[in-house]
């Protein structure tokens, strides 16, 4: 029997409809500010995730899923090397949604010079080549987030008030999330501050796992987030982003805090948080539910170099995307219904084979009434269809029997008091909108 891939999940029934719902709850939350939902292709070129995110990040270096056509894949066994590959012959499945939206804008010149914000959202399938558990997939959903052209820190700010009021219209309680935010510097300052982890991790080289060595080389502040005790204990006395921000920062920042106080919104400042994409500047912020054991449920962060970095004029960019799978395990870990209530329906049976074209008839009325409508299409007996009704949570079911066809009625039965009237055929999908509510 073919198996699904480790790691991803089919999203059928309840799930499917807590998919949707998180989409229906961001369309009209993020409408509200003005966002627009935008798609983009989940394969890009390579080259668009290693300027965008980073060549040293693990995300693109260890975890991203390179694509090739069969064709491709020969000549590549044959030559033993896609060094000759042309840039769009390198593709890729998108790890994030951050990159593919920004190549989309400098694409499209979303954002024209002295042109409003482009105010992007997205939801889609993001794929990772983690080793696979609980709220750590290869295949999951996020919702996201791209504001692009927006430079003041009152974006930053509404992004993250957006962020928390979309946990609290999925259910989740305000006292439950942490929301953890630090400034990591921009082009100005950043760069002496690597220097001075690099330095730091160097000075203590002999405390420190091979990883945190190797990161010193390629991606410093990855050290912070080393899950070594060791390396941690050594990285709680390392020079923090906040201590080295240039004034530009430390204003943007201040003001971003400021923001949020006056919006009444909670949260820790964790001068350790770097987040693992390349791209960030200045503020980033992440979300965990506590209790729930899933890891981040959303995060994001300010990346003022990124449209330069995949090709584009200079231009300012904040936003954020949730985990849908990690949002359902820590909803259900705090007993918050996801999956919603099943839509129901109504059932039409007959109680002969010689009522099949009535039945025919009367589902072709009331779907064209709006009414979500089931019959039975394999000669089912009345009493088998009965359960089938109940089995599909039907609330209503008609009855089609020789009496009924011969008087021009239906009978219609409600499936939880089971009482039961005749109606006349021509007002059925009437009456059945009406008792429906
Ligand atoms: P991220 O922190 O890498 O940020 O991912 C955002 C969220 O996606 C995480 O907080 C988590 O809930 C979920 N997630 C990430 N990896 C996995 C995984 N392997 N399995 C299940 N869920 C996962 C980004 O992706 C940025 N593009 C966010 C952003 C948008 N920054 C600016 N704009």
């Amino acid at each position: 029997m073919a198996q699904r891939i480790q790691g991803t999940e089919d999203l059928f029934g309840g799930y499917m409809r807590a998919w949707q719902h998180m989409q229906d709850v961001a369309r009209e939350l993020l409408g509200t500010y003005g966002f627009d939902m935008i798609e983009t292709p989940a394969i890009e070129q390579v080259d668009t995730f290693v300027h965008g995110i980073g060549a040293s990040t693990d995300v693109v270096r260890k975890e991203m899923f390179r694509v090739f056509s069969g064709a491709l894949m020969e000549r590549l066994l044959e030559s033993g090397s896609e060094g000759g590959l042309k840039a769009k012959q390198r593709m890729a499945m998108r790890p994030e949604g951050t990159a593919g939206v920004v190549r989309a804008a400098v694409e499209n010149n979303f954002v024209p010079q002295g042109g409003a914000p482009a105010k992007l959202w997205y939801a889609g399938a993001m794929f990772r080549g983690e080793r696979p558990q609980k709220g750590r997939l290869r295949q999951f959903h996020q919702v996201g987030v791209e504001w692009l052209g927006a430079s003041d820190p009152a974006a930053d700010a509404e992004s993250i008030i957006m962020l928390m009021e979309f946990y609290k219209r999925l259910g989740f309680p305000a006292e439950r999330l942490q929301l953890r935010i630090n400034s990591m510097g921009d082009a100005e300052c950043r760069p002496a501050y690597r220097a001075s982890v690099r330095q730091f991790i160097l000075d203590h080289a002999d405390e420190m796992c091979e990883d945190c060595l190797e990161r010193a080389e390629i991606n410093p502040l990855r050290a912070f987030d080393c899950k070594n005790d060791r390396c941690r204990e050594v990285m709680a006395t390392a020079p923090l982003a906040k201590d080295n921000l240039c004034d530009g920062c430390a204003i943007h920042y201040a003001k971003v805090k400021q923001y949020l106080d006056e919006a009444g919104v909670t949260y820790v400042e964790d001068p350790t948080l770097v987040r693992g994409l390349d791209y960030y500047t200045r503020t980033v912020f992440e979300v965990e539910c506590e209790g729930s054991r899933v890891g981040a449920i959303g995060g994001g962060g300010r990346y003022d170099g990124l449209m330069e970095l995949e090709g584009g004029k200079p231009t300012p960019g904040i936003g954020f995307a949730v985990g849908f799978e990690r949002m359902c395990l820590a909803l259900r870990s705090l007993g918050v219904d996801v999956e919603g209530e099943d839509p129901g329906c109504v059932y039409v049976a007959c109680t002969s084979a010689a009522e099949r074209d009535a039945v025919f008839s009367a589902t072709l009325a009331l779907r064209g009434a709006g009414v979500r409508t089931e019959a039975d299409y394999q000669g089912r007996s009345l009493k088998s269809q009965f359960k089938q009704a109940d089995k599909l949570g039907a609330r209503l079911c008609v009855v089609l029997g020789s009496d009924e066809i011969a008087a021009g009625v239906a009978t219609l039965r409600d499936m939880r008091t089971h009482e039961q009237g005749r109606v006349p055929m021509g007002e059925l999908a009437a009456r059945v909108v009406e008792k429906l509510g």
